[in-house]
């Protein structure tokens, strides 16, 4: 793939058995239960773009956001509510907002971070989903699911977290991968 060329995937953990992502607008694990997690977030996203939904935004600690060395995106039908909000974007539009990202950071991959909505309607427009896949079972009210166009590429072996959840990595690649309207 060429270094230089923009590209927009995204990076989640899910149950690997209800497809949970979240409950009560929070996330399921702590990243210390998910050792190695948090690492693959950061390489995926620092020096790039963060696209996140409101709700996912809301659901990061203050102390944390906006995240430290990432241009950060939230997508909202209220942008003015962030009017005072430093270092963040917000669109109401999420193809106006990458249309605007394009052509402002051309070099910068965008990494969407969820949660749930924003998944669901940027998953068909991703290069790849960077996945962290959990077994076993855990309360969700927030689910994604894998679009069939992508492909499981890569798995990777098994890790398990200082509370005893079990997990792996995994590569999904789009092979459907469908353009962003230009509007
Ligand atoms: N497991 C993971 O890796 C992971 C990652 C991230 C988040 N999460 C979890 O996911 C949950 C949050 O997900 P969610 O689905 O409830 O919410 P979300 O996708 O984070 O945000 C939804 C909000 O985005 C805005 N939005 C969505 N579609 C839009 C559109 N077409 N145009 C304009 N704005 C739009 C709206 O904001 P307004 O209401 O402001 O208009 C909407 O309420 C939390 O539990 C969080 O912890 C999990």
């Amino acid at each position: 793939m060429d270094e230089h060329k923009q590209r927009i995937y995204s990076v989640l953990y899910f149950l690997k058995k209800s497809r949970g992502i979240g409950f009560k607008n929070d996330l399921l694990y702590k990243s210390k239960e998910l050792p190695g997690d948090m690492d693959r977030f950061k390489k995926l996203t620092v020096g790039h773009i963060v696209l996140m939904g409101r709700k996912n935004w809301d659901s990061i600690p203050p102390k944390f956001r906006p995240f430290a060395d990432r241009i950060n995106v939230v997508i909202t039908r209220n942008p003015e509510l962030f009017k005072n909000e430093p270092d963040v974007y917000a669109f109401s539009n999420v193809f106006r907002a990458i249309a605007w990202l394009t052509l402002v950071f051309p070099d910068k991959h965008i990494a969407v971070i969820g949660g749930g909505e924003i998944y669901k309607l940027l998953f068909p427009y991703c290069d790849m989903i960077y996945a962290t896949e959990i077994s076993g079972d855990k309360e969700a009210d927030v689910f994604v699911e894998i679009p069939e166009n992508f492909f499981l590429a890569e798995e990777y072996e098994f890790t398990e977290g200082p509370t005893g959840v079990k997990f792996n990595f995994a590569d999904y690649v789009n092979k459907g991968q469908l353009k962003v309207p230009v509007i």
